[in-house]
């Protein structure tokens, strides 16, 4: 592993986590960068703006996002974690960047082509309710992953596009201003994990209602468990099983000797769906109950998530303030 490369992801505070986010982005992230100083985790607070949140949740779930990475084993000592909105560097790049970035590749960019896209399903104007934050969005995103000079971007599949638009405004100032100041970012996807279905078969996703919450109560728990669609197919082969919903969630969150027996005890029938539901519980109560723990004990205390993000901050500024001013002398305004 390459222990001094540099890691940086960031998770906007615009919902609770899932275990479709974990699995898929939050644990990879922090297994990479175990033992590497040199990793970055943030919340994009600004980002969330756009999705017109009122105040009040915006800090909310800065709050949640930030004892979400806290409570699944992110070191605040060894590795960075702060607020995005904490450094104004930030923001004082994406300003440089916007005259280097052609108005065309917004135009492309996924998060602005969706919102078009509903609205033409709509019959609507093609840009309504489209803020300006969400067409320059990927600037921005380039802003938080040049300043801190990241080489990987762990991110999930929906993510890439974004990663590449920074690699390219990174390449367009570089070779404008003909040195190599900004440094090229890569995604990383991780290939192994699948992605997690939701109760009801689709992606799990905020948006369809249709997740398992990270960190939960096991009542919680057990009503999305209980809402997993499972057929009235009693008959199952190893074969057909691995293809249901409850398989498909059931081994991502469990290990492969216990995906096994319950395969087994499916396929011979010594349980039936209500069983093998329960079994899914105490697999979730495993894996998540004691940083559920944490992350409530957390967020009942958020003055001390407010000092770790400030501190973080604090910590990490002059890093974002060097490539400022190495920017700054490149484009003649120091
Ligand atoms: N756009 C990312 C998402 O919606 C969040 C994000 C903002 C991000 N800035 C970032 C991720 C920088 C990685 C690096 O998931």
């Amino acid at each position: 592993m390459n222990d001094n490369k540099i890691i940086l992801t960031g998770i906007k505070p615009t919902g609770r986590p899932h275990i479709g986010n974990y699995l898929g982005a939050i644990e990879p992230a922090l297994r990479r960068s175990l033992n590497n100083p040199n990793s970055f985790f943030f919340i994009p607070d600004y980002h969330a703006l756009n999705n017109g949140l009122p105040a009040d949740e915006i800090k909310k779930l800065t709050h949640v996002i930030a004892a979400t990475w806290i409570a699944s084993g992110l070191n605040s000592t060894k590795q960075h974690l702060y607020k995005q909105s904490d450094i104004p560097e930030i923001f004082e790049l994406e300003t440089i960047l916007n005259a280097t970035v052609p108005k065309g590749w917004m135009n492309k960019s996924h998060a602005y082509k969706a919102a078009m896209d509903q609205n033409i399903e709509a019959k609507r104007d093609v840009d309504y309710d489209v803020n300006m934050g969400l067409y320059t969005y990927p600037i921005l995103m380039a802003s938080d992953i040049l300043i801190f000079n990241a080489d990987q971007v762990p991110v999930g599949k929906d993510q890439i596009q974004h990663v590449e638009i920074a690699r390219d405004i990174a390449g367009r100032f570089n070779s404008k201003y003909g040195n190599h100041i900004l440094t090229l970012p890569e995604h990383l996807v991780e290939k192994t994990v699948f992605e997690v279905p939701g109760v009801d078969g689709r992606k799990m996703s905020k948006s369809y209602n249709n997740f398992i919450p990270l960190f939960a109560s096991e009542e919680e728990w057990n009503n999305a468990v209980k809402k997993i669609v499972t057929d009235s197919n009693q008959e199952h082969t190893h074969e057909s099983f691995k293809e249901t919903t409850f398989y498909k969630i059931f081994s991502a969150i469990a290990n492969e000797n216990d995906t096994n027996k319950i395969s087994q005890q499916i396929v011979d029938k010594s349980i039936g769906w209500k069983e093998a539901k329960d079994e899914m519980l105490s697999q979730l109560v495993s894996r998540f109950k004691e940083k559920s723990d944490i992350y409530f004990d957390l967020l009942n205390d958020t003055n001390k998530i407010d000092e770790i993000l400030k501190s973080g901050a604090e910590l990490i500024r002059p890093i974002a303030s060097k490539t400022l001013k190495q920017v700054k002398m490149t484009i003649g305004v120091l």
